[in-house]
């Protein structure tokens, strides 16, 4: 049975109930607790951050049952006016925005339009959207392969000429083999067209154990069901490799999976290049001011200490971090300690982003900009974390120089 909306919701008000974590409290006696209880706590209350990254699956899922009656606004904003350029005909010719400062060390990006069956993403749309990263950053991650973004994005690049390389992900649905198969074939045959020269890595499954366990009523992803669903993942990761092998490329691609920060399956990280690890304070209601710390302070306890434990020594990188500017509703605006705005998002900016690269963290920052359909299917902060508003707008935040 594939996750639904509501079972999101529900693993959220689950952790909702426990009242046992609270940001400035949990801040003032972690020295005092245990290493073990520790992670309990954290462990569920990140189950929240399943939400924003549950949402694609959802998008998914949803959409598959449901084609003709989607709630997707295909509200395309024109992004013809985003970015300019001298000669109308060639995409490297973009003007540059001196807002734009290239400071992070990845983005997180989801095409417009590319929740299958929907799907709707335009070339022209894309290659704006390569314009404006790549003054951002020389790296971006993508969640899935359906509607064709890996060539999308891969010609885009091709196109503008930038120096940027992209993480590929396949988001496969535990329960339905189909989705794996369409992504991995759309992913391998944008490998043979475009190469690898910017390609730096695969990720497959997006918070797999994390919606295999909602979906079987468990929460610790090193139980015997947790173990089961890392077994059906590694069987998808194996096949990618052996797919990717077999290209012949002359390069090894590093292969690896991408979960909430609390769910990552040992078996599994033994047997992978890397994890890719969702942090969000905002969803463990963490006060913007104590934000980027705790980001940092999880990811290094959390996910670098059980990555150096193990043998294969996985890299580690945080999949995704930022901050909110608004809710669809007043009731979802506040996390708690903190509001969704702008200038906490310029907070969280000022606070992570160079002190991050300087302390050799490689994350992905959440996002490059607002997604529509999540504010209409899950309303609440979903669709509001971009560092762009939809229509391709910079928000009222100023990029850090690092
Ligand atoms: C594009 O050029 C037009 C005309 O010069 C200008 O009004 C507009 O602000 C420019 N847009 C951007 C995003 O630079
Ligand atoms: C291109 O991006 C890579 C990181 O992906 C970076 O190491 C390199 O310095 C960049 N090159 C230029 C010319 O900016
Ligand atoms: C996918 O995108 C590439 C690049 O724009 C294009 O050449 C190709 O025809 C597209 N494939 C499909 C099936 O739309
Ligand atoms: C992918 O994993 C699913 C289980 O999640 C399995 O049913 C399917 O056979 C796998 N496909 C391949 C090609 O590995
Ligand atoms: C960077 O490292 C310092 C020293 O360990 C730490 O205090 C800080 O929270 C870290 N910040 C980030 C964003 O990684
Ligand atoms: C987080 O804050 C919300 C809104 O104030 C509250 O309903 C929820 O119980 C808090 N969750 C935790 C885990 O403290
Ligand atoms: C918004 O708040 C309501 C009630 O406080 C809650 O039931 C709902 O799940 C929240 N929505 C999101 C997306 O957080
Ligand atoms: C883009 O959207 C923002 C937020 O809705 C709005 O304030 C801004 O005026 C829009 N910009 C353009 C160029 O339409």
């Amino acid at each position: 049975m594939p996750l639904n909306q509501q079972q999101g919701y529900s693993n959220m008000e689950a952790s909702y109930s426990n009242q046992a974590f609270n940001s400035s409290a949990w801040l003032e006696k972690e020295q005092k607790r245990s290493r073990r209880s520790k992670w309990i706590v954290i462990g569920t209350v990140l189950a929240i951050v399943v939400l924003v990254a549950v949402g694609i699956a959802v998008g998914v899922t949803v959409g598959k049952s449901h084609s003709s009656s989607s709630t997707k606004s295909s509200s395309s904003s024109s992004s013809s006016s985003a970015v300019n350029q001298t000669d109308p005909n060639d995409p490297s010719t973009f003007e540059k925005d001196s807002r734009l400062i290239k400071s992070f060390w990845g983005i997180a990006y989801t095409p417009e339009g590319s929740q299958y069956p929907d799907c709707g993403n335009k070339l022209e749309d894309v290659i704006t959207d390569i314009q404006l990263l790549s003054q951002l950053t020389d790296q971006i991650r993508l969640y899935g392969a359906d509607c064709n973004q890996t060539a999308l994005v891969l010609e885009a690049i091709k196109q503008t000429k930038v120096n940027m390389t992209v993480w590929l992900g396949n988001y496969p649905i535990p329960t339905d083999p189909a989705p794996y198969e369409r992504q991995r074939d759309a992913m391998i045959d944008a490998i043979k067209t475009y190469g690898t020269d910017h390609i730096s890595g695969i990720t497959v499954g997006n918070e797999y154990i994390l919606n295999w366990l909602n979906a079987n009523g468990a929460t610790d992803p090193n139980s015997a069901i947790g173990n089961t669903g890392a077994q059906m993942l590694l069987t998808n990761i194996t096949d990618t490799r052996n797919a990717v092998t077999a290209l012949n490329l002359g390069k090894t691609i590093p292969i690896g999976t991408a979960d909430a920060g609390s769910y990552f399956n040992t078996e599994l990280l033994q047997n992978v290049d890397f994890g890719m690890s969702n942090i969000h304070a905002w969803f463990a209601n963490v006060s913007i001011d104590q934000a980027a710390g705790w980001v940092n302070e999880f990811f290094q306890e959390t996910n670098v200490a059980l990555a150096t434990s193990l043998t294969n020594q996985p890299k580690m990188y945080i999949a995704e971090t930022g901050w909110p500017t608004a809710s669809k509703d007043v009731g979802n605006e506040s996390n708690g300690p903190s509001t969704a705005t702008e200038p906490n998002l310029q907070t969280f900016l000022d606070t992570f982003v160079c002190q991050a690269n300087n302390n050799g963290t490689g994350y992905f920052f959440f996002e490059y900009f607002d997604e529509t359909w999540k504010d209409a299917q899950f309303g609440g902060v979903e669709g509001h974390w971009g560092l762009f508003y939809s229509n391709r707008t910079l928000k009222d935040i100023t990029i850090p120089t690092c």
